[in-house]
């Protein structure tokens, strides 16, 4: 699914990690394999086990099996040489209401035995600066909308510099300006650098701030690669419309190339639909689509009609899932 990319590469490794609840295997043997540096999603719907896997990755939670690598060093064994490194947003975190943007990361950055007192005004600072909420510093928690609270939580994830970023659903319950607010957040905290693996029910959410993902489904890892790959493993297709179907068939066989017909039957005006994966994808032949329509017309095939569909990732995540995706925001 992915090429091989060194251990020492990545920022997140997975092997085999599963978590059982009573009769529910919430995480369910996953292996992940998050590049450094890269932006990665981690979609799947509600329930499919996402929180879950963040937290055992954080060691908030033991794993029934397997094993968690963060920044190369084994977990939990490792955990507090590596936590400091990291930078999570799990589960928004309790903000006393009645106390200022500010004081609330004080009292956060105070309760962190990895930092030290003597900078902690100035990293308060420029964490808030980082989220875009100098503005609202000295402003009561209870007075910020719900996308400051979410900005204040990542500014709280960013007291100290980061290697690496663990957000979960950081979008969750944001309206669209928030929503709007928080994406490109993330998307600028990449550029600053870290690895950022974050959290998301929303397809189109991931598409828009991603350079990888990985798909849950059900506990389990269905599918995981860069955006490309993953649509690649969706198999565009060719698209053949001719009354010579038969013929048209064998033609694409010899091409290499395994045909179907449409379950749909007939082609409006007669003659059948032919659909074979594209050339080139998933080892399917080599044969340029050029080529294979001289070669349909060459023996003969009436062409009428000659498409490549792109499968786009909504298809590839239903197909994956089995369920929808809310792709609005
Ligand atoms: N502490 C827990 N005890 C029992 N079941 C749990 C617990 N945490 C999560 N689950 C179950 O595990 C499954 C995966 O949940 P979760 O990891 O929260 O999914 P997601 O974050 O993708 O929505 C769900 O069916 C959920 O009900
Ligand atoms: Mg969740």
């Amino acid at each position: 699914m992915t090429a091989a990319v060194p251990a020492t590469e990545l920022s997140i490794e997975t092997t085999g990690l599963s978590k059982r609840f009573g009769h529910q295997l919430a995480v369910d043997g996953v292996d992940l394999a998050v590049p450094k540096g890269s932006v990665f999603g981690f979609l799947g719907p509600n329930g499919s086990g996402k929180t879950t896997t963040i937290r055992l990755m954080l060691g908030l939670a033991v794993p029934t099996g397997g094993s968690v690598r963060l920044l190369g060093e084994d977990m939990p064994r490792q955990l507090h040489g590596v936590l400091p490194r990291v930078g999570a947003l799990v589960e928004g975190p309790a903000f006393y209401p009645f106390l200022s943007g500010a004081a609330n990361l004080h009292r956060f950055d105070a309760a962190d035995p990895h930092v030290p007192a003597a900078t902690r005004k100035a990293r308060v600072r420029s964490a808030l600066e980082r989220v875009g909420l100098t503005h609202a510093a000295d402003k009561k928690v209870r007075a910020y909308s719900l996308g400051m609270k979410q900005r204040l939580g990542i500014a709280n994830a960013l007291l100290a510099p980061r290697d690496l970023l663990i957000l979960d659903e950081p979008t969750n319950g944001l309206d669209p300006q928030g929503t709007r607010e928080v994406r490109s957040l993330v998307r600028s905290l990449a550029a600053d650098g870290a690895t950022v693996f974050v959290s998301s029910h929303l397809l189109a959410e991931v598409e828009q701030i991603c350079t990888h993902a990985a798909i849950m489904s059900a506990g389990r890892l269905v599918a995981q690669g860069t955006l490309e790959e993953l649509r690649q493993g969706g198999q565009a297709r060719i698209r053949v419309v001719t009354p010579d179907a038969g013929t048209a068939a064998e033609v694409l066989s010899r091409l290499g190339l395994s045909a179907a017909t449409s379950p749909g039957g007939a082609a409006p005006g007669g003659g059948g639909v032919l659909y074979a994966p594209l050339p080139g994808a998933a080892g399917n032949g080599e044969a340029a689509p050029e080529a294979v329509v001289a070669a349909l017309v060459a023996a003969g095939v009436r062409v009428r009609g000659f498409a490549i569909e792109q499968v786009s990732l909504e298809d590839r995540f239903v197909a994956l899932t089995g369920e929808g995706f809310d792709v609005v925001q």
